[in-house]
């Protein structure tokens, strides 16, 4: 059985002050979380330390919505996975479509960045999905299924078995306009089908995510899928009562 995650991306948002009140909110309904949910928590870096303060004697973990393509060095301004793994990071967000789409994250960067989580024991979070355009012309099989193969299907298969892939059509993300429980589905056993291609048995294990526009409305049916595993939580996962709610809905 494929574990059930649900991890709330922060994206740019909260000063420090409001990251601790959502996750002393979080910690307040921990109890509401079902036994066999995984709950991450990924914050701005900046806000990394405090809340692993906060979060150290629970069961909520920790991520990060990035990380450097290099393991260290002059690269002004980046994070390492290393650095991540020393404050207590035991996720990383790799790929997502806003890194494609404003920061030019292609194909070998993504390599890269997996590899450096992989190096230091971090679980990567690898973001997959197809833009309207390519929804509307029919063509979201093939470019889930190269983003796939050109990433996450060259690891090795015990690499591979570490990882956890999020599906997210960009036309769903931060527009309140969520895939339907059957669009979403469909996705879900293609990617498993295309990643079996490469691990064969390792695929039906694989915790498959979804995100975009998941809310506590929709949230109950999109995880009852046979093929969805949790959920990336955007704009939801700012309010601990909808994250909860989100977590209650599994
Ligand atoms: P959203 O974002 O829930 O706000 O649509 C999801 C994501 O980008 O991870």
């Amino acid at each position: 059985m494929c574990k059930k995650i649900l991890a709330g991306n922060w994206k740019m948002n909260t000063t420090i002050e409001q990251g601790i009140s959502l996750v002393a909110a979080l910690i307040a309904g921990e109890k509401e979380i079902p036994a066999h949910v995984q709950v991450v928590v990924v914050p701005p870096f900046t806000h990394l330390h405090i809340v692993h303060q906060y979060l150290k004697n629970h069961g909520i973990m920790i991520g990060a919505q990035n990380c450097a393509a290099h393991a260290k060095g002059a690269y002004t301004g980046e994070v390492s996975a290393e650095m991540l793994a020393s404050v207590s990071c035991q996720y990383v967000i790799i790929g997502h479509s806003e890194r494609r789409e404003y920061y030019g994250e292609n194909a070998q960067i993504l390599n890269q960045k997996l590899a450096q989580a992989l190096r230091v024991g971090l679980t990567p979070i690898f973001c997959v999905g197809e833009r309207l355009e390519e929804r509307e012309a029919g063509s979201y099989f093939a470019v889930i299924a190269s983003q796939l193969r050109e990433t996450v299907a060259m690891l090795n298969p015990s690499d591979f078995s570490k990882v956890v892939i999020a599906y997210e059509p960009v036309w769903a993300i931060g527009t309140g306009k969520t895939a339907t429980a059957e669009q979403a589905q469909e996705v879900h056993a293609f990617i498993r089908k295309t990643l079996a291609e490469s691990f064969g048995i390792l695929a039906a294990q694989t915790s498959i995510l979804y995100g975009g526009s998941c809310k506590p409305s929709n949230a109950a049916e999109l995880f009852a899928q046979n093929d969805i595993d949790g959920g990336l939580i955007g704009g939801a996962s700012l309010s601990a009562e909808d994250f909860l709610a989100i977590a209650r809905a599994f």
